[in-house]
């Protein structure tokens, strides 16, 4: 049976950066980053933690969702930065929730690491071996910026979104996933070097470094492409769509999204305003904030994308 979301909830730091915040530490204006990107301030971790964030987000997904810890066969977290390299963000959040039921996992897709969990757990109900699943997505992008990098640092923010899903008669209807290695030098972030008695390595770290035009280019041109084949496959007209819940990184994309698809804008809901762009928590995070404004019906059609570094792109058409 396909999977169903019956309940959300997300996490925030404390911390809220405006644009102008950003004026005094780097050389951008308020009006550059508006105009550009949409984005008027961020989150920003100070005692958070992509963990801390993660565990939160979760606990009020499973209130929301009327689901006990027990009940959870399944975790998967969607991060690019993770606390550790290990245990995962999943094995901690399976242990902060007394989820002893569950197996528990992370994967690495940026910002389409929610999409990406969201297909996986799918793939495990239609298989009959999954009933109750948790998928996460979670960052603290904040410290993997160059803050003194204007290109980059103005646009990300921290934060987690988290989903409870459920195999059901009807939920997601079609799932379209892809990846472009070829293309990851867009969008990259150094990990550690080899670095031994055998060889010997710079052991300091790059940040963040992005080709924003590539990344525009791909993003107007694989997120439209890709939302159409999962309409297709669920044989779903744009026109009865609800909302479509798009990965919130730039709102000039979103809006070419909208252009192509030939719909509204007002069914494109944002919250990157606030936000910035929160990688693999940006999708969860919005959809749990459509869900508490109570914007969503029982039996509504939304569709999900998600995309970014990899390059990764992922759509869902799925029924509420
Ligand atoms: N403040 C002021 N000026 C800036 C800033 C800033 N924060 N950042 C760059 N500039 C300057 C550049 O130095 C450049 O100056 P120059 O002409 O004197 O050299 C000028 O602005 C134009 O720079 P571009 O990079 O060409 O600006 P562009 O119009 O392409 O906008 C942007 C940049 C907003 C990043 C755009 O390329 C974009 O939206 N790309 C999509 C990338 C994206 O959203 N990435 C998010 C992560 S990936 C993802 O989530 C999918």
């Amino acid at each position: 049976m396909p999977a169903r979301i019956i309940g959300t909830g997300s996490a925030l730091p404390a911390l809220l950066v405006s644009n102008r915040e950003l004026e005094k530490i780097v050389d951008t204006t308020d009006e550059w980053i508006r105009s550009r990107t949409g984005i008027e301030s961020r989150h920003i971790a100070v005692e958070e933690t992509t963990t801390s964030m993660a565990i939160e987000a979760a606990k009020k997904a499973l209130q929301d969702a009327k689901v006990s810890p027990e009940e959870i066969d399944l975790i998967i977290v969607g991060t690019i930065s993770p606390d550790h390299y290990f245990p995962s963000t999943a094995c901690e959040i399976q242990s902060a929730l007394g989820a002893a039921n569950a197996t528990a996992f992370d994967i690495s897709a940026a910002c389409a690491g929610f999409l990406f969990g969201l297909g996986i757990v799918d793939a495990y109900m239609k298989a009959g071996t999954v009933r109750t699943a948790l998928v996460v997505g979670a960052e603290t992008l904040s410290k993997m910026m160059d803050w003194n990098d204007r290109s980059t640092c103005v646009l990300f923010g921290d934060g987690a979104g988290a989903a409870v899903v459920r195999s059901d008669e009807s939920g997601i209807m079609s799932m379209v996933q892809g990846s472009d290695g070829a293309r990851g030098n867009a969008l990259t972030c150094e990990g550690r070097r080899v670095n031994n008695p055998y060889k010997k390595n710079d052991t300091s770290l790059d940040y963040t470094k992005m080709n924003g035009q590539e990344v525009y280019k791909f993003a107007v041109k694989t997120v439209p492409k890709s939302i159409e084949e999962a309409l297709l496959k669920a044989n779903v007209k744009a026109d009865d769509v609800k909302y479509f819940l798009l990965h919130q990184a730039n709102l000039r994309i979103i809006e070419a999204v909208a252009k192509r698809l030939g719909q509204s804008i007002e069914k494109f809901p944002t919250n990157l305003q606030e936000c910035g762009n929160i990688s693999a928590g940006s999708v969860p995070v919005l959809l749990d904030h459509v869900n508490r404004e109570g914007m969503l019906q029982k039996g509504d059609t939304i569709v999900l994308a998600g995309f970014g570094a990899g390059l990764t792109w992922g759509a869902t058409v799925l029924i509420w």
